[in-house]
């Protein structure tokens, strides 16, 4: 027989009981006394965290990062160099719905990677899509608030989302995406994943170079039919979880392959598009994909709570080599990650193995709730100090990048390239990227999205939005509404003041 080791309390004493209370007489009260009890009941009482504001549902594995491909003439970044084999940690998620809602909801899919390299962690928090609904961070806050719930009811409502993005021309692309065959991907395997911000990397010569990640499935892009994903909503709401750990379990790692898009650091300015802009893509035309390495995912948690809902994504965890851009959203990013990580899971969440760098850590930060790892004693605690304690090198201040930057302080959009405008890309990708039983699909999905909206002035909106992405769509649109019975009228107030750039 296997030895059963005693229970314990946290404190490590032997318990007599996990079944009775002690109580007065076996049919008198419980004594407050019973400190297993209270013990028992208070850690019950405390075992969630917050969930993550967005993106609370998901699921992650751990695996490696492989350079198949040397792009040293383009990063110095240790993860990048040829030869190099990095750990990594990628979780997947949705964007609104809450921790328990169904994984096969129409949404963006989070693409979070955590390579633990030698320089330190660096962390790409993407989605699999390759543009996003807004560009200044500012805004995100009331996006969020308009694809969750209504405060009375508590119900999701289109209405609120109609009313956001007809309001807000430049999430045009990003919509199109999502309501396309990929916004419901049939497995996190088979999807692809973006960095999707522009970032910036330096190599060793200190040269820089503007670059977007492009994290392309080998699994084969796969997508659910709306019946199907509706049908899973309700059968298995846990469908990508379950399918990420069985397919790891069974020793099918999925594997990606790493391909980036560079731009010389000169380009950005005459380029075509705002390169900074997240609403739009760099056509591969423009900027050719060159390949970098292999991402294969191929352990499994061992505790979920442990290692993926404390885990802690941080755009602003770069390493040398690796830099942001003037991206707006990213820059706003980079304050909002790590002050969610501080509230969520504590001023010392990357002290949890599971955050925890393997490069050896030298900071000066000390103390704070929960601190596991400290410094020597005979270590300063101050810098400068003439103590030997750790010193910052001013010889590494260009590795992680920057540009030049003059002006007012404005709040104003950013300076316009000769192609920016908020349909066009939209418009490409719906009449070239989609074939014929594909735009059918979308036009199908949109006209049950935009069905949903009660307001006459919001429903009238949206088929403008969608007129300026395509005459044809628009005119098929408002043509399916009034079949279905929720017609919109032309001219109704409001279709004129959409915003157009
Ligand atoms: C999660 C804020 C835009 C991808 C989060 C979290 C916050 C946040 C506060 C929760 C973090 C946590 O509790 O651990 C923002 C803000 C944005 C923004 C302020 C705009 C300024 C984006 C964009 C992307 C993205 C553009 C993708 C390109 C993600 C992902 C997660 C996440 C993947 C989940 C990370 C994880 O798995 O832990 N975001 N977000 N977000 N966000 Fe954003």
């Amino acid at each position: 027989m296997t030895h059963v080791p005693p229970t314990t309390n946290n404190a490590g004493a032997p318990v007599a009981s996990d079944a009775h209370s002690l109580a007065v007489g076996a049919d008198g009260p419980i004594v407050l006394h019973d400190h297993y009890l209270v013990e028992k009941l208070a850690q019950f009482n405390r075992e969630r965290v917050p969930e993550r504001v967005v993106h609370a549902k998901g699921g992650g594995a751990f695996g490696t990062f492989t350079v198949t491909h040397d792009v040293s003439a383009y990063t110095r970044a240790a993860l990048f160099q040829p030869g190099t084999t990095t750990d990594m940690l990628a979780r997947f998620s949705s964007v609104a719905g809450e921790h328990g809602s169904p994984d096969t909801w129409r949404d963006p899919r989070g693409f979070a990677l955590k390579f633990y390299t030698s320089e330190g962690n660096y962390d790409l928090v993407g989605n699999n899509t390759p543009v996003f609904f807004l560009r200044d961070g500012i805004k995100f806050p009331d996006f969020i608030r308009s694809q969750k719930r209504l405060p009375g009811s508590n119900l999701r409502d289109n209405d609120m989302q109609w009313d956001f993005w007809s309001l807000s021309p430049e999430s045009a692309h990003q919509v199109t995406w999502l309501m396309g065959d990929r916004g419901l991907p049939r497995s996190w395997r088979t999807m692809d994943g973006f960095g999707s911000h522009t970032y910036q990397w330096v190599n060793a010569a200190g040269e820089r170079f503007w670059v977007k990640y492009h994290f392309q499935t080998q699994q084969g892009i796969d997508n659910l039919t709306a019946d199907e994903a509706a049908q899973l909503a309700g059968s298995d709401a846990d469908h990508h979880i379950r399918d990420l750990h069985e397919h790891i379990a069974d020793g099918q790692f999925p594997r990606w392959t790493l391909r980036v898009q560079v731009m010389p650091y000169e380009d950005a300015k005459s380029y075509r598009f705002n390169p900074f802009d997240l609403t739009k893509v760099w056509p591969h035309a423009d900027y050719p994909l060159i390949e970098v390495g292999v991402m294969e995912l191929n352990r499994n948690p061992e505790n979920y709570f442990a290692q993926i809902e404390q885990a802690t994504f941080a755009p602003s965890s770069f390493v040398p080599g690796i830099g942001p851009s003037p991206d707006k959203m990213l820059l706003a990013r980079i304050f909002s990650y790590a002050d969610a990580h501080r509230y969520r899971v504590g001023t010392n969440h990357a002290q949890l193995p599971v955050n925890a760098p393997q490069a050896p850590v030298h900071s000066y930060s000390k103390d704070g709730a929960a601190r596991y790892d400290f410094a020597p004693a005979d270590r300063p605690v101050y810098a400068p100090n003439s103590l030997g304690g750790p010193a910052a090198d001013p010889a590494r201040a260009g590795e992680s990048g920057g540009w030049e930057s003059d002006g007012e302080m404005v709040r104003a959009a950013a300076t316009p390239h000769p192609e920016d405008d908020d349909w066009g890309q939209a418009g490409t990708l719906y009449r070239e990227v989609f074939d014929d039983a594909a735009r059918a699909r979308f036009l199908e999905t949109i006209t049950g999205h935009v069905g949903g909206v009660k307001s006459d002035v919001i429903r009238a909106r949206a088929v403008q939005y969608w007129t300026n992405v395509d005459a044809g769509l628009g005119a098929a649109l408002a043509a399916a509404l009034a079949a279905a019975g929720a017609p919109v009228e032309a001219g109704e107030p409001g279709t004129a003041s959409v915003p157009v750039a």
